[in-house]
């Protein structure tokens, strides 16, 4: 069986194809790069000027089931990517579903990593949430404001560094030295906005940037890694997988996985190239639904939470 995975949630038009072994046949993807943040419009118009020709290059035989990301994600995106993979669908005669897009960023970590029924620290753009599976997936814990990824994006760009900052970031912060900023957590949940506003006004007065990013990184992560011991504690779970564009990384992953070491639990990230968004995910996640005879229709749901699934 072949499955092909459509992602057109936000910033990627990504087209995979695995077979039923999981095995990565075709994994290519085009992300619209906007000159400051995100303009869903553009992002969309982007997706139509690539996909067709993306689709063409590519050797579409034999594929047997086609899963689309519905959900969650920008309006104006998902509308193009589900017209346009069930527009596919009807050319080629095959069955189609709508894939969560957070679901599909989880699978595509305990597939690659090889582990069953994690913990799940999913921290991308738009979401940042402590999920776990007790008869579907469960959220424990999340942002009350705004994704990580979007904070290190917003105060990337006031400090002139282009889209997605959170690489650039990630290296100017190993020169900078720690100052305080506001840490927030509440019970399980965390808030952003107050430590990236706090951050904005210390770059304005003009702090060193190296140091607010360094600090940013490590109050930020520093919050995450008392809501993940938490979880862990509370569900008795032995094993914490990060998934998500920003688990990239590798100064959270190494706070993470000290606190693991720490409680002796094991320790897993995605694999970095399907850490941000890509269509392999998505087919994926349409082929285990489709296994499960989980048929989801590919219905447009721009707040499509993974605990309604
Ligand atoms: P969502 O999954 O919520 O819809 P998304 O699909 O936009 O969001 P991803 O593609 O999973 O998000 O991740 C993109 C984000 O990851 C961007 O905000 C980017 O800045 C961030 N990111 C990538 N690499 C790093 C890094 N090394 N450090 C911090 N953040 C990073
Ligand atoms: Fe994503």
């Amino acid at each position: 069986m072949r499955v092909l995975g459509i992602e057109c949630t936000a910033h990627t038009f990504g087209l995979g194809v695995i077979d039923d072994t999981y095995n990565v046949l075709i994994d290519e993807r085009q992300t619209y790069q906007p000159k400051e943040g995100i303009v869903p419009r553009e992002a969309a118009k982007f997706h139509k000027e690539n996909a067709n020709r993306l689709l063409e290059e590519l050797d579409l035989d034999n594929i047997d089931l086609i899963g689309i990301s519905s959900g969650p994600g920008l309006p104006p995106c998902l509308n193009f990517g589900v017209d346009f993979a069930k527009n596919l669908a009807k050319k080629l005669d095959r069955p189609i579903i709508g894939v969560n897009h957070c679901q599909a960023h989880i699978e595509v970590g305990k597939v690659f990593c090889g582990v069953e029924d994690p913990l799940v620290l999913y921290i991308s753009g738009g979401n940042t949430q402590i999920i776990y599976n007790n008869r579907g997936y469960k959220i424990l814990g999340e942002t009350q404001d705004i994704g990580l990824g979007n904070a290190f994006d917003k105060l990337g760009r006031k400090v002139g560094l282009k889209f997605p900052a959170g690489p650039k970031i990630e290296s100017l912060a190993k020169k900078g030295k720690f100052i305080l900023l506001p840490y927030s957590v509440k019970g399980m949940d965390l808030n952003f906005s107050g430590i990236l506003t706090e951050a904005m006004r210390k770059i304005e007065k003009g702090e060193k940037k190296e140091d607010v990013l360094h600090s940013f990184q490590e109050v930020c992560f520093s919050m995450l890694a008392e809501v993940c011991e938490r979880a862990l504690a509370a569900t008795d779970k032995k094993e914490l997988l990060l998934v998500g564009g920003v688990v990239q990384n590798q100064r959270l992953q190494e706070v993470l996985r000290r606190m693991c070491e720490d409680r002796g639990a094991n320790f897993y990230v995605v694999p970095k190239e399907y850490a941000g968004d890509n269509g392999v995910m998505i087919a994926l996640t349409a082929l285990i639904n489709w296994k499960e005879e989980k048929r989801i229709e590919p219905k447009v749901n721009p707040n499509w939470r993974i605990d309604s699934i």
